[in-house]
């Protein structure tokens, strides 16, 4: 079984991604977006969106951190093992909690709101869903386990497993002493990358940095237009 969680399913989950993008991106680029539906509800849109992406652009940092820089390079440059997770449980738990209270309002509103419910796609609620699911088990790791059970430090397994998968050789056995709600968290991670080529995620990869630069749209009314 752990063959199966910690190496053949990752490695089928990516795969599934990186071709599913590919293949959405060259057969079917008109829909490689997501679609706006700011016309359909403002407020709770503004809110959510705003705790979220804000709540999510400091979650993936911290996975940069936490998992993707070795332990040896903090203990080189002196960081301690305390010090670094006050600094992980603080700032982690509040950007967790923000991008948890923001992707649930935007969950509830998808769901609630008939106008934003009615345009809404399988992809979208599965995305969501999963999403919610994905950020609220790693926050409840980061805010409650850590501070009831006591901290885990992810950095001598999860971090080299995730380094291994990168470079191609995982060691499948670090994975077995991981606490339960943080494997949870990391299988259904991969459930979220698999499925997010056939959901609105896919505009994670086409960050608009063209889009100061770019001409302008111009909109015009319909009515009392006069060309010059
Ligand atoms: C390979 C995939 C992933 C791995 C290995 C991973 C691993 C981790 C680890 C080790 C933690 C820290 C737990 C602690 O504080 O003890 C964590 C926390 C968290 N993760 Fe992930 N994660 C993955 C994917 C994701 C994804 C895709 C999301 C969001 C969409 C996410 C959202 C969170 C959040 C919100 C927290 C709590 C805040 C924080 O500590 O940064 N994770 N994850």
């Amino acid at each position: 079984m752990q063959q199966f969680w910690w190496l053949i399913y990752p490695y089928a989950a990516l795969t599934l991604m990186v071709v599913g993008s590919i293949y959405r991106f060259v057969h079917r680029p008109i829909t490689w977006t997501s679609k706006s539906s700011e016309i359909l509800e403002k407020k709770w849109l503004r809110v959510g969106s705003l705790l979220f992406h804000w709540g999510m652009l400091f979650v993936i940092g911290g996975h940069v951190m936490g998992l993707l820089i070795p332990l040896r390079v903090y203990q080189d440059l002196h960081v301690s093992t305390e010090m670094y997770h006050s600094v992980a449980d603080i700032l982690g738990g509040l950007a967790g909690l923000s991008a948890t209270i923001g992707c649930a309002i935007l969950m509830l509103r998808r769901m609630l709101n008939h106008r934003v419910r009615r345009n809404s796609s399988v992809g979208d609620f599965v995305a969501l869903i999963l999403l919610f699911l994905v950020i609220a088990l790693g926050t409840s790791q980061t805010v409650i386990a850590n501070n009831v059970v006591g901290p885990y430090e992810y950095r001598l397994t999860v971090g080299p497993w995730v380094r291994g998968l990168i470079l191609f050789h995982p060691n499948v056995s670090l994975m077995a002493q991981v606490p339960l709600l943080l494997q949870v968290h990391i299988i259904i991670s991969f459930a979220l990358f698999a499925v997010s080529p056939f959901t609105r995620l896919v505009h994670v990869w086409s960050a608009p940095f063209f889009y100061p630069t770019r001409a302008p749209i111009q909109y015009r009314s319909r009515f009392g237009f006069r060309a010059r």
